[in-house]
């Protein structure tokens, strides 16, 4: 148990683990993440240790997903605190490629999942989805696990990965996780670290307008004006920038604006900055 978990560099090492636990008729959960772990990652590896019986988190900050002016340099990277909660939780295969691993020389193939990724955080983050969904299908394909698990924060992220495994016929179980959540009903993300005091401060009012979107949507009135409101609300509390505030169906994130109350299952989406700091979140409606 002290020396889990096993630290995993290569692709040939990693299916080795994953072909022996096989062959003894175990079933594989995978975690992927980007590190700097939280509890909302470890939800995904609860999640994954009650459904099967062995589980690899992977851990790599993948430079496809960001943008030429996004954080990658300063995307928090704690490898042993990261390992020192992987051993606590019982994990015990930590996946953590290097960069020429996942894309080595004359690397040439993208995955585009198109339809789903220009919405939503796609608008404002044109290459994001496309890095999500190569690197992702690499891990799927990697590891073959039985299942694997992401969490409901990155909704539209959650919706893409479902989407690339059905089209793709990797054999694999994407599993959704509720998002774990500060006692305030902030969303857990790794990048709350980069808020001031102040903004975080500021932050449970994104959640606070979501819900209050769901309210008055109940109350009757239509998508369009309950977001405004939910606007408002980021407006007041002190959002710098928002990107976006809307209502859309789960299966296949169709906006839904006129209609008053959505006829299949919908959520509320957000994006803002607080400075620099760009949140996300989402709540059913
Ligand atoms: O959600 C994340 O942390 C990343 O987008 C993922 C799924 C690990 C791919 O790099």
């Amino acid at each position: 148990m002290a020396d889990l978990p096993a630290v995993e560099r290569t692709v040939s090492g990693l299916r080795e683990r994953v072909r022996a636990w096989r062959a003894a008729g175990r079933t594989v959960g995978l975690a992927p993440t980007m590190g700097a772990l939280h509890d909302g990652h470890m939800a995904l590896v609860r999640a994954a240790r009650a459904e099967c019986d062995h589980v690899v988190v992977s851990i790599f900050v993948n430079p496809a997903q960001f943008g030429p002016r996004e954080d990658f340099d300063s995307y928090p990277r704690q490898k042993a605190r990261d390992l020192a909660m992987l051993r606590e939780a019982g994990v015990e295969v930590a996946f953590m490629p290097d960069v020429a691993e996942v894309y080595p020389e004359g690397f040439a193939t993208t995955v585009t999942v198109s339809g789903l990724t220009e919405c939503l955080c796609g608008r404002d983050r044109p290459v994001h989805f496309q890095g999500v969904a190569t690197v992702v299908t690499k891990l799927l394909l990697q590891c073959l696990p039985d299942a694997a698990f992401f969490g409901e924060k990155d909704f539209q992220q959650l919706q893409v990965i479902r989407r690339l495994a059905r089209d793709l016929d990797i054999p694999v179980a994407i599993r959704g996780v509720e998002t774990v959540r500060e006692a305030d009903d902030v969303a857990l993300s790794s990048r709350n670290a980069y808020l001031t005091s102040a903004q975080r401060a500021r932050a449970p009012a994104m959640i606070a307008a979501l819900r209050h979107v769901a309210v008055r949507l109940g109350e009757g009135i239509t998508a369009a004006e309950a977001c405004a409101e939910g606007c408002r609300m980021l407006d007041e509390a002190g959002f710098d920038r928002i990107d976006y505030l809307e209502i859309r169906e789960e299966d296949g994130l169709v906006l839904v604006d006129a209609r008053p109350v959505p006829s299949r299952p919908a959520r509320a989406f957000a994006a803002a900055f607080l400075g620099d700091t760009r949140l996300i979140d989402n709540w059913p409606v």
